[in-house]
């Protein structure tokens, strides 16, 4: 059984391999209750502030929806709405909100700042995405792996391609490494995650026994690969004016059908955190168009509407292990 109480996660290395696992089964559990219509209510009475700097759909709704299930009340503070940022530091808002709430979740561009307000609190503080790291993503995408593979973690080669110096690139990487992985970062030097993020994982993966592999190489990268993952190649917050440059370099490492045949795994699965330009659906896609003519960037359509693709159980996943996390860290024993 897990019992994190009263602990923050502020990244992935701040559970040990059996802590995280250990989120993974309890999120498990807790989905296979749901759906029984037999979940049992742990967080009543307790209240969640909800800190969004930057832009969600996912995270956000799925805070909201794990903690109404489990009985808990949310307050949603976007920047322009709470004096975070403006006319209130980090520190002070920390202590107030502390005194008001029984966790706190915060996304926004600066790790320190998630450091800041945990270390300040006094309750639990959740990343739910910073530059450097997305570690509840983590979470939903090893439970999905879980669901999709007979092989246990330690078995399962997962190949990421695309922009790895940011919080997805990064997160995969230490991830696997802790939990004993094959992982494989498939991208141009220059986008590979920094040293420090390469030292942790290799740090990880010697106690782990995790496989960790940094390449250029396409088909060396995602030769048997269990799973493929990707991410956008311009993450909030960036400028605009990366995107000549990121399509240059990237476009190589789209994830596209002879992607997926070149891991020859004929049941090979797509992992995508979303969202995704994969079509014209979006205002950067239709602007990308008139500009470059593509419709598709990290993703071919084909590939992310293909039954290789996994996105929605990912997206869905995200509420169970959010939810696994607010009743490890949150819930009172007995
Ligand atoms: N994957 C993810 O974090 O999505 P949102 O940005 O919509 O929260
Ligand atoms: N790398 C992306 C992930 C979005 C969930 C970003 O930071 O925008």
């Amino acid at each position: 059984a897990t019992q994190l109480e009263g602990r923050h996660f502020l990244k992935e290395l701040d559970f040990t391999a059996e802590e995280f696992r250990g989120l993974i089964d309890l999120a498990a559990e807790l989905k296979a209750a749901k759906r029984a219509g037999a979940e049992v209510q742990r967080l009543r009475g307790k209240n969640i502030a909800l800190i969004f700097e930057k832009t969600s759909t996912r995270t956000r709704c799925a805070f909201e929806v794990a903690a109404a299930d489990q009985g808990a009340s949310t307050t949603y503070l976007d920047p322009a709405a709470s004096q975070l940022g403006h006319k209130e530091s980090v520190r002070d808002t920390a202590r107030v909100l502390g005194r008001m709430f029984d966790g706190i979740e915060y996304r926004g561009e600066s790790q320190a700042a998630v450091e800041e307000l945990a270390a300040y609190a006094g309750v639990p503080v959740f990343n739910g995405l910073t530059d450097d790291w997305h570690p509840t993503q983590m979470l939903a995408d090893v439970l999905t792996m879980t669901e999709h593979s007979d092989k246990p973690l330690t078995a399962i080669a997962l190949a990421y391609l695309g922009d790895a110096r940011f919080n997805m690139g990064n997160s995969y990487l230490v991830t696997g490494a802790l939990l004993g992985m094959d992982v494989r970062i498939v991208a141009p030097k220059a986008y590979w995650p920094a040293d420090e993020v390469v030292a942790a994982a290799r740090e990880a993966a010697a106690t782990s026994g995790a496989t960790i592999t940094l390449t250029e190489d396409i088909a060396e990268g995602v030769g048997g690969a269990d799973f493929v993952a990707t991410d956008v190649w311009v993450s909030m917050g960036e400028p605009k004016e990366v995107w000549d440059e990121r399509i240059a370099a990237l476009a190589p490492y789209a994830v596209t059908m002879d992607v997926l045949r070149a891991t020859g795994n004929a049941d090979v699965g797509f992992l995508h955190c979303l969202p995704a330009f994969h079509d014209l659906g979006t205002r950067i896609g239709r602007e990308l168009h008139e500009r470059h003519g593509l419709t598709e960037l990290e993703v071919t359509d084909e590939v992310f509407e293909s039954a290789h693709s996994l996105v929605f159980d990912e997206a869905e996943n995200r509420m169970h292990t959010i939810k696994a996390v607010l009743v490890a860290t949150m819930a009172t024993a007995g």
